[in-house]
């Protein structure tokens, strides 16, 4: 949503799609569309492209990891212009311990050098986040790829090839943070940053409805509808508080 993409397929396993379509539906009361399609076995990540073929219908296309949290105030202008580039595009940003993800060497001038898996001796510490953006040839190149010894399609297998005929470039995320929520631990930083954030400020993190309405795809009736499904919560007061303060 914060890239303008209005058009989303959520893919999950089969145990979890309903879970995901109960709780957002088919988008139409955020103004966009959801679609859902399961990812019968772990077979990685890129294998997404295959499930989402023909949604994607030769269009340039976007894939988030489900696990990813982002929250900083340059992301969405960031995500803005990756759409816009004619070649891939990924996000990276400098972390403690890359060897835990996908890891990109660069040179000066910000130009791809080499990219690894979870590379035991790290040429750097830009870790690559779980946001890409391809062009429209992202079904047939990943038709090429074959899987790893850990038995899945690499999601770095099909970034080195839009490497190698020079089509991917990255933009580093320089504020803000980043988690990958695949670890008990890191799923409970996240969750303690975002409970502290929203606590301290009258502001919260990825409110779908909000990004929503700030965009111009829905009404305030929409908004004010959306808030009444919640009760007396403190939830539906940050949305009518919206409202009220529309110019904040
Ligand atoms: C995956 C990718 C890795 C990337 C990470 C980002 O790792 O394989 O390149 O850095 O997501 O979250 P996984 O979480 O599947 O181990």
């Amino acid at each position: 949503m914060q890239a303008g993409i209005r058009d989303i397929m959520i893919i999950s396993s089969n145990d979890h799609i309903d879970l995901y379509r109960n709780l957002l539906g088919d988008g139409e009361s955020f103004g966009i569309n959801f679609e859902y399609r399961v990812q019968a076995e772990p077979n990685g990540i890129p294998e997404s492209f295959l499930i989402a073929e023909d949604f994607i219908s030769n269009r340039p296309s976007c894939l988030i990891l489900g696990d990813n949290v982002f929250h900083s105030s340059t992301l969405s202008s960031i995500l803005i212009k990756c759409s816009k580039k004619e070649i891939a595009s990924i996000l990276g940003t400098r972390v403690k311990d890359p060897s835990r993800f996908g890891v990109v060497e660069i040179s000066q001038n910000g130009e791809i050098l080499g990219i690894e898996e979870k590379p035991l001796n790290p040429s750097s510490d830009i870790a690559v986040t779980g946001i890409y953006f391809y062009d429209e040839d992202v079904v047939l190149r990943t038709k090429e790829l074959s899987k790893s010894p850990r038995g899945e399609l690499e999601i770095t297998d099909l970034n080195s090839l839009y490497l190698r005929e020079e089509k991917l470039s990255i933009e580093i995320l320089e504020d803000g943070v980043w988690f990958d929520c695949g670890t008990y631990n890191s799923l409970l930083e996240c969750s303690n940053y975002i409970q502290a954030f929203e606590s301290r400020m009258n502001n919260k993190i990825a409110c779908i409805e909000e990004i929503a309405w700030r965009k111009g795809w829905i009404r305030d009736e929409d908004l004010e509808k959306h808030a009444n499904k919640y009760g007396n919560s403190s939830f539906k007061k940050y949305l009518i508080n919206l409202l009220n303060h529309e110019n904040y």
